[in-house]
Protein backbone atom coordinates (compact mmCIF):
# COMPACT_ATOMS: atom_id res chain seq x y z
CA UNK A 1 0.00 0.00 0.00
CA UNK A 2 1.26 3.48 -1.07
CA UNK A 3 1.12 6.98 1.04
CA UNK A 4 -0.91 9.96 0.22
CA UNK A 5 -0.72 13.41 2.51
CA UNK A 6 -2.53 16.39 1.98
CA UNK A 7 -1.04 18.94 3.30
CA UNK A 8 -2.16 21.98 1.10
CA UNK A 9 -5.19 24.57 1.71
CA UNK A 10 -4.13 28.43 3.09
CA UNK A 11 -5.29 27.48 6.75
CA UNK A 12 -7.39 30.67 7.08
CA UNK A 13 -8.44 29.40 9.78
CA UNK A 14 -5.66 29.99 11.50
CA UNK A 15 -5.06 33.58 10.49
CA UNK A 16 -1.86 35.23 11.10
CA UNK A 17 -0.24 32.35 12.06
CA UNK A 18 -0.69 30.70 8.53
CA UNK A 19 0.09 34.74 6.84
CA UNK A 20 3.90 33.38 5.82
CA UNK A 21 3.83 29.85 6.01
CA UNK A 22 1.34 26.50 5.64
CA UNK A 23 -0.54 25.07 8.31
CA UNK A 24 1.48 21.79 8.51
CA UNK A 25 4.98 23.36 9.52
CA UNK A 26 3.68 24.70 12.48
CA UNK A 27 4.93 23.05 15.13
CA UNK A 28 3.19 20.32 17.34
CA UNK A 29 4.68 20.73 20.63
CA UNK A 30 8.45 19.40 19.30
CA UNK A 31 7.40 18.66 16.16
CA UNK A 32 6.38 20.62 12.69
CA UNK A 33 2.63 19.15 12.30
CA UNK A 34 3.42 16.88 8.91
CA UNK A 35 6.18 14.73 11.10
CA UNK A 36 2.86 13.19 12.51
CA UNK A 37 0.59 12.12 9.49
CA UNK A 38 4.17 10.92 8.15
CA UNK A 39 5.23 8.58 11.28
CA UNK A 40 1.34 7.46 11.00
CA UNK A 41 2.16 6.25 7.77
CA UNK A 42 5.39 5.10 8.78
CA UNK A 43 4.09 3.21 11.63
CA UNK A 44 1.61 1.38 9.49
CA UNK A 45 4.32 0.01 7.24
CA UNK A 46 4.14 2.40 4.35
CA UNK A 47 7.23 3.84 3.12
CA UNK A 48 6.28 5.09 -0.43
CA UNK A 49 4.79 8.42 0.13
CA UNK A 50 3.58 11.62 -2.06
CA UNK A 51 3.02 14.50 -0.09
CA UNK A 52 0.53 17.25 -1.59
CA UNK A 53 1.31 20.76 -0.90
CA UNK A 54 0.03 24.16 -2.22
CA UNK A 55 0.24 27.67 -1.47
CA UNK A 56 3.63 29.76 -0.94
CA UNK A 57 5.82 27.27 1.10
CA UNK A 58 5.85 24.26 -0.90
CA UNK A 59 9.99 24.60 -1.15
CA UNK A 60 10.01 24.24 2.94
CA UNK A 61 8.57 21.06 2.73
CA UNK A 62 11.48 19.61 0.30
CA UNK A 63 13.69 21.87 2.59
CA UNK A 64 12.37 19.91 5.64
CA UNK A 65 11.75 16.41 4.74
CA UNK A 66 14.20 16.14 1.81
CA UNK A 67 14.36 12.90 0.43
CA UNK A 68 12.76 11.21 3.68
CA UNK A 69 15.48 8.93 4.68
CA UNK A 70 15.28 10.64 8.30
CA UNK A 71 12.28 8.52 8.54
CA UNK A 72 13.18 5.49 7.08
CA UNK A 73 10.92 6.38 4.24
CA UNK A 74 11.65 4.45 1.01
CA UNK A 75 10.60 7.33 -1.42
CA UNK A 76 8.77 10.88 -0.83
CA UNK A 77 7.18 12.55 -3.72
CA UNK A 78 6.03 15.53 -3.81
CA UNK A 79 3.11 17.45 -6.07
CA UNK A 80 1.23 20.64 -6.09
CA UNK A 81 -2.03 21.56 -6.01
CA UNK A 82 -3.37 24.84 -7.26
CA UNK A 83 -6.08 26.86 -5.96
CA UNK A 84 -8.21 25.58 -3.23
CA UNK A 85 -10.50 22.78 -4.66
CA UNK A 86 -10.58 20.91 -1.45
CA UNK A 87 -9.36 17.37 0.02
CA UNK A 88 -10.32 14.92 -3.05
CA UNK A 89 -9.30 17.55 -5.53
CA UNK A 90 -6.02 16.93 -3.60
CA UNK A 91 -6.07 13.44 -4.05
CA UNK A 92 -7.08 13.07 -7.43
CA UNK A 93 -3.21 14.63 -7.87
CA UNK A 94 -2.44 11.26 -6.89
CA UNK A 95 -3.69 8.84 -9.16
CA UNK A 96 -0.24 8.63 -11.66
CA UNK A 97 1.82 8.08 -8.03
CA UNK A 98 -0.90 5.01 -6.95
CA UNK A 99 -0.54 3.61 -10.17
CA UNK A 100 -3.60 0.84 -9.39
CA UNK A 101 -2.25 0.30 -5.89
CA UNK A 102 -4.60 1.04 -2.70
CA UNK A 103 -4.03 3.98 -0.94
CA UNK A 104 -3.61 5.11 2.80
CA UNK A 105 -4.45 8.97 2.69
CA UNK A 106 -3.91 11.13 5.98
CA UNK A 107 -4.89 14.56 6.23
CA UNK A 108 -1.87 16.70 7.14
CA UNK A 109 -3.35 18.10 10.30
CA UNK A 110 -4.69 14.68 11.97
CA UNK A 111 -2.73 13.65 15.01
CA UNK A 112 -3.24 10.26 16.46
CA UNK A 113 -1.73 9.15 20.08
CA UNK A 114 -1.52 5.65 18.78
CA UNK A 115 -1.70 3.95 15.47
CA UNK A 116 -3.47 2.82 12.44
CA UNK A 117 -2.12 -0.77 12.18
CA UNK A 118 -5.43 -2.67 13.25
CA UNK A 119 -7.44 -0.11 10.52
CA UNK A 120 -4.36 -1.63 8.08
CA UNK A 121 -4.89 -5.06 8.86
CA UNK A 122 -8.86 -4.74 8.45
CA UNK A 123 -8.33 -3.49 5.06
CA UNK A 124 -6.18 -6.33 3.93
CA UNK A 125 -8.34 -8.95 5.43
CA UNK A 126 -11.02 -7.26 2.94
CA UNK A 127 -8.39 -7.77 0.31
CA UNK A 128 -7.85 -3.96 -0.19
CA UNK A 129 -10.66 -4.02 -2.21
CA UNK A 130 -13.62 -1.06 -1.65
CA UNK A 131 -12.44 1.98 0.90
CA UNK A 132 -11.90 1.64 4.74
CA UNK A 133 -12.35 4.66 6.92
CA UNK A 134 -11.85 5.35 10.72
CA UNK A 135 -14.48 6.60 13.37
CA UNK A 136 -13.28 8.39 16.63
CA UNK A 137 -16.34 9.48 18.96
CA UNK A 138 -16.04 13.31 19.82
CA UNK A 139 -17.77 15.80 21.49
CA UNK A 140 -18.40 17.90 18.71
CA UNK A 141 -19.41 15.64 15.57
CA UNK A 142 -20.82 18.85 14.22
CA UNK A 143 -17.36 19.80 13.53
CA UNK A 144 -16.76 17.01 10.68
CA UNK A 145 -17.52 14.32 9.04
CA UNK A 146 -20.49 12.11 10.74
CA UNK A 147 -21.57 8.54 10.07
CA UNK A 148 -25.64 8.11 10.49
CA UNK A 149 -26.21 4.41 11.66
CA UNK A 150 -29.78 2.13 10.83
CA UNK A 151 -28.86 -1.21 12.53
CA UNK A 152 -25.38 -1.15 13.40
CA UNK A 153 -24.62 0.03 9.35
CA UNK A 154 -23.57 2.82 8.24
CA UNK A 155 -25.94 4.22 5.83
CA UNK A 156 -24.59 7.32 4.96
CA UNK A 157 -21.99 10.36 6.11
CA UNK A 158 -22.95 13.83 6.56
CA UNK A 159 -20.22 16.46 6.04
CA UNK A 160 -20.54 18.79 9.04
CA UNK A 161 -24.36 18.49 10.21
CA UNK A 162 -25.80 20.84 12.23
CA UNK A 163 -27.94 18.08 14.07
CA UNK A 164 -25.15 15.13 13.62
CA UNK A 165 -26.93 11.58 13.93
CA UNK A 166 -24.36 10.16 15.63
CA UNK A 167 -21.19 11.15 18.34
CA UNK A 168 -18.87 9.85 15.61
CA UNK A 169 -16.31 11.60 13.68
CA UNK A 170 -14.75 10.36 10.66
CA UNK A 171 -10.98 11.07 11.09
CA UNK A 172 -8.48 11.96 8.75
CA UNK A 173 -7.03 8.82 7.62
CA UNK A 174 -8.30 6.50 4.84
CA UNK A 175 -7.98 3.41 2.94
CA UNK A 176 -9.16 3.56 -0.88
CA UNK A 177 -8.41 0.58 -3.61
CA UNK A 178 -8.20 2.49 -7.31
CA UNK A 179 -11.64 3.57 -7.89
CA UNK A 180 -11.07 6.24 -5.76
CA UNK A 181 -10.11 7.88 -8.68
CA UNK A 182 -13.06 7.39 -10.61
CA UNK A 183 -15.46 8.07 -8.06
CA UNK A 184 -13.56 11.86 -7.95
CA UNK A 185 -14.24 11.99 -11.19
CA UNK A 186 -17.73 11.79 -10.86
CA UNK A 187 -17.61 14.59 -8.16
CA UNK A 188 -19.31 18.10 -7.85
CA UNK A 189 -18.07 20.92 -5.77
CA UNK A 190 -20.04 21.31 -2.52
CA UNK A 191 -21.49 24.42 -0.63
CA UNK A 192 -18.18 25.28 0.25
CA UNK A 193 -17.05 25.13 -3.43
CA UNK A 194 -14.92 21.82 -2.40
CA UNK A 195 -14.46 18.74 -3.54
CA UNK A 196 -15.60 16.19 -0.39
CA UNK A 197 -14.22 13.35 0.57
CA UNK A 198 -17.45 12.58 2.57
CA UNK A 199 -18.99 12.37 -0.90
CA UNK A 200 -16.74 9.58 -1.85
CA UNK A 201 -17.38 7.85 0.84
CA UNK A 202 -20.61 7.81 0.39
CA UNK A 203 -20.04 6.41 -3.33
CA UNK A 204 -18.26 3.66 -1.81
CA UNK A 205 -21.06 3.18 0.94
CA UNK A 206 -23.88 3.22 -2.16
CA UNK A 207 -22.05 0.33 -3.87
CA UNK A 208 -21.49 -1.45 -0.44
CA UNK A 209 -18.18 -1.44 -0.45
CA UNK A 210 -17.01 0.69 2.75
CA UNK A 211 -15.99 -0.88 5.60
CA UNK A 212 -15.11 1.01 9.03
CA UNK A 213 -13.08 0.82 12.40
CA UNK A 214 -12.65 2.51 15.77
CA UNK A 215 -9.46 4.23 16.38
CA UNK A 216 -8.13 3.80 20.06
CA UNK A 217 -6.00 6.45 22.00
CA UNK A 218 -6.62 10.35 21.29
CA UNK A 219 -7.42 11.76 17.73
CA UNK A 220 -7.35 15.61 17.05
CA UNK A 221 -7.50 17.57 14.09
CA UNK A 222 -5.07 21.00 14.30
CA UNK A 223 -6.97 23.18 11.90
CA UNK A 224 -8.12 26.15 14.08
CA UNK A 225 -6.79 27.60 17.04
CA UNK A 226 -8.62 25.17 19.21
CA UNK A 227 -7.55 22.15 18.16
CA UNK A 228 -4.34 23.58 17.57
CA UNK A 229 -3.85 24.00 21.40
CA UNK A 230 -5.00 20.94 22.15
CA UNK A 231 -2.77 18.96 19.70
CA UNK A 232 0.12 20.84 21.10
CA UNK A 233 -1.62 19.68 24.96
CA UNK A 234 -2.04 16.13 24.14
CA UNK A 235 1.20 15.55 22.44
CA UNK A 236 3.10 17.20 25.36
CA UNK A 237 1.32 15.24 27.90
CA UNK A 238 0.66 11.69 26.43
CA UNK A 239 3.06 11.49 22.99
CA UNK A 240 1.57 10.95 19.81
CA UNK A 241 2.20 8.13 17.33
CA UNK A 242 2.77 5.46 19.58
CA UNK A 243 3.41 1.73 18.48
C1 LIG B 1 -12.28 17.25 6.77
C2 LIG B 1 -13.39 16.36 6.22
C3 LIG B 1 -14.22 15.80 7.37
C4 LIG B 1 -13.33 15.07 8.36
C5 LIG B 1 -12.20 16.01 8.84
C6 LIG B 1 -11.21 15.27 9.71
O1 LIG B 1 -12.83 18.41 7.31
O2 LIG B 1 -14.18 17.12 5.31
O3 LIG B 1 -15.18 14.90 6.85
O4 LIG B 1 -14.10 14.61 9.46
O5 LIG B 1 -11.49 16.57 7.73
O6 LIG B 1 -10.19 16.12 10.16
P1 LIG B 1 -12.07 19.85 7.31
O7 LIG B 1 -11.67 20.07 8.72
O8 LIG B 1 -10.90 19.74 6.39
O9 LIG B 1 -13.08 20.84 6.84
Amino acid sequence: MKGVILAGGTGSRLYPLTRVTNKHLLPIYDRPMVFHPIQTLVNAGITDILLVTGGQNAGDFLRLLGNGKDFGLKHINYTYQEGEGGIADALRLSEHFADGQPVCVVLGDNIIENNVVAARAAFEKQGCVGGHIILKEVPDPQRFGVPVFEDGRIVRIEEKPQDPKSSYAVIGIYMYDATVFDYIRRLKPSGRGELEITDVNNFYLEDGRLSYSLLDGWWTDAGTFESLLRANALAAETGANKL
